[in-house]
Order: C-alpha cells, then sequence, then structure tokens
C-alpha cells in the first residue's frame, strides 16, 4: 500500500520529461500491418469520384482501382476490404452473384495488380439491391416486410463461392444473418476452399454512424430501417458475447465489432472474453466524416486525433482495426 504522507518520493513525471524515455516505455503502438482500408469500386474508366460527406475517399473504376492498389502494397497495410457499387441493381441483387460481376472483376483485378497484398471482400447485400436492404425481402404474417434469413443464407453462399473463385484472399459477412458464418463455411469447403478464413462482423449494431458510408456506396434502404437484423446499441451488452459466440461456433476465424469509438466497451469485453480469437474493429464512416469536418474548419488536429483514437481502439483489445485513415497513416510512419 502507498504510504499517504510520504508520497512525494512518488515521481510518474520522472518517467516523462525525456522524450526518449518516453518512447521507451510506450506500450502500444500502430503499425501499417494492422489496419485495413476500405474500397469502393465501380464501373467505368478513368473515374475517381470524391464522397462528399467523406473527403479523400473515392468511388473508383477498375483501372484507378489498379494503380491504387500497386501504390498500398508498396506501404505495407494490412489488406485492403472492397465494396462493389453495380451499374444496375435489382431486387435480389444479382451483380454480387455473377462472376462477371463488379465485386468478382475488383478482386480479379486486385489479386493481379498487387499479389501481396491482402484482398478482403465485404459480403453483403445492401451495395447491390435496388431496395437498399441486406437480403432479399419477405413480407412477414403481419404485413411487414422484412429481410428473409435463410432465403438470404443461399445468396450469400452464392456470393461467397463469386468471390473465392475470383482469388480473395478473406471473406467479411457483414449482413447480420443468422447462420452466416455456418452457411459460408459450408458453401466454401464443399468447393474445397478450406483455407480461406472468414472475418464475421459478429456484433454489428445498427448504428447512425454508417451514414455517409450509403453515400458511398449508395446503399441507404429505401424504405424502413436495419434494426431487424443489425444490433440494439441500448439492449444487453452480453449479448455481444453470445453472438461472438455462435460465429465462431460455427467456424468464423476473425471477430469485428463495428462501430468503433462508442463501442469501445464492448470491444474490451470481447477481448477478454476471447482473448485468443483475432479481434478486428471497424472505425466507420461517420466517425471518419465527424473527424474530417471538424479538421477541415481547423478546429481539431486531424493526425493527432487519428492516432489518439486508434491507439484508444488498441488499448481497448483490437489487434486490427479497419479505417479510412489506413493509407493516410501508413503514408505518414514511413516518412
Ligand atoms: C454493409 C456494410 C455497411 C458498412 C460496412 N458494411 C453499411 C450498413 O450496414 O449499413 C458500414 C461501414 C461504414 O459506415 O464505414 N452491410
Amino acid at each position: 500500500m502507498i504510504e499517504f504522507e510520504n508520497l512525494m518520493p512518488i515521481r510518474p513525471r520522472r518517467l516523462r520529461h525525456n522524450p526518449a524515455v518516453r518512447r521507451l516505455v510506450t506500450e502500444y503502438r500502430v503499425t501499417p500491418e494492422r489496419l485495413i482500408y476500405p474500397l469502393f469500386v465501380c464501373e467505368g474508366t478513368g473515374v475517381k469520384t470524391e464522397i462528399p460527406s467523406m473527403p479523400d475517399v473515392f468511388q473508383m473504376s477498375l483501372d484507378v482501382l489498379a494503380e491504387e492498389v500497386k501504390e498500398l502494397e508498396t506501404l505495407g497495410i494490412g489488406g485492403v476490404l472492397l465494396f462493389g457499387i453495380p451499374e444496375h441493381k435489382d431486387e435480389c441483387g444479382s451483380d454480387a452473384m455473377s462472376e462477371d460481376g463488379i465485386i468478382a472483376r475488383a478482386v480479379r483485378t486486385v489479386k493481379k495488380a498487387a499479389p501481396a497484398l491482402l484482398c478482403i471482400t465485404d459480403v453483403c447485400f445492401c451495395e447491390y439491391t435496388s431496395h437498399g436492404h441486406c437480403g432479399a425481402l419477405k413480407k412477414l404474417p403481419s404485413g411487414l416486410m422484412d429481410v428473409d434469413n435463410d432465403a438470404t443464407l443461399e445468396m450469400l453462399q452464392r456470393q461467397t463461392l463469386v468471390q473465392a473463385e475470383a482469388g480473395v484472399d478473406m471473406v467479411a459477412p457483414s449482413g447480420m444473418m443468422d447462420g452466416m458464418i455456418g452457411a459460408m463455411r459450408d458453401a466454401l469447403d464443399s468447393k474445397g476452399f478450406t483455407e480461406l478464413p472468414i472475418m464475421s462482423y459478429a456484433v454489428k449494431y445498427a448504428s447512425a454512424f454508417y451514414g455517409p458510408f450509403r453515400d458511398a456506396a449508395d446503399s441507404a434502404p429505401q424504405f424502413g430501417d436495419r434494426r431487424s437484423y443489425q444490433m440494439d446499441f441500448a439492449a444487453v451488452a452480453e449479448s455481444a458475447l453470445r453472438e461472438v459466440e455462435l460465429d465462431l461456433a460455427e467456424g468464423a476465424d476473425l471477430i469485428m465489432v463495428k462501430p468503433a469509438l462508442a463501442y469501445l466497451d464492448v470491444v474490451r469485453m470481447v477481448h477478454e472474453n476471447f482473448p485468443e480469437v483475432p479481434l478486428a474493429t471497424y472505425n466507420v464512416s461517420g466517425e471518419y466524416s465527424m473527424v474530417k469536418a471538424a479538421a477541415l474548419n481547423g478546429w481539431i488536429d486531424e493526425n493527432r486525433i487519428v492516432d489518439e483514437s486508434l491507439i484508444a481502439m488498441t488499448r481497448a483489445g483490437a489487434g486490427i482495426i479497419i479505417t479510412y485513415w489506413a493509407k493516410k497513416v501508413a503514408q505518414r510512419m514511413k516518412k
């Protein structure tokens, strides 16, 4: 026990005076190889369109993507996470299940241009459906329209296999369908893709922080919201552990908590309960846009806010961070 009358010999500042000592005792570091960079891929050639609500984030066509990933490969970042934006959307998101669809061609482009760069795909339907929901729709007995869980599982299997055959290195299902991990694992194993890992968006809250992403991916739901499949942020916190447990039992290899900053308690809880499982957190679009907007107004220092936030996620227990800042951070570290 510390003797309180005798506190003065204890001087925590001794470790803070000298910058070299500070560096020596620093425990947490963010390195590029732990960062994953999301990319939005669209049709066309020479297209590089900035997303108005996400400065420095672009929708890009395949030719631009090829150049981009070559550069990213040299920066040593952990990987890219691809989102496809098709030219034509329909009721069941068929572009995502076609080998000529935008996401399949994006995977082939990345693997050809930058073979050493880890290529991950978001497996979901909201970017591909005309109604903007994450799967096929059905009418409930009550008359409400809702996403049909089990019909969507079959679609997810088809989407997963198209991406696997295109050469993806890891798949990341984000639709929060019950049983999605098991269904995808079965499909992959049945076609010999037994080594392909699945990173599950296991703990994903229905969050207003996804707003700018839906501009980026043209994926805002045309009616209702996603609360019948994404989690309620005010519900029992331990339900996060149940979601993780189920996904692990179905064969998930990595786990994600999303969003990041408002959910660091959940990141910590998952990390403490499943210390052996690689844990990612998604620093989502709204978190990015808020910082960008304030930085563009000169109200905060963007780089310092980013470093502080990424360290906070790391301290909470996330070994992997998916962030729109991945490229910028890696460029800064290289200097
Ligand atoms: C697709 C998906 C979303 C995000 C990642 N995958 C949108 C959503 O669930 O509405 C959000 C990412 C972000 O906000 O940066 N289901």
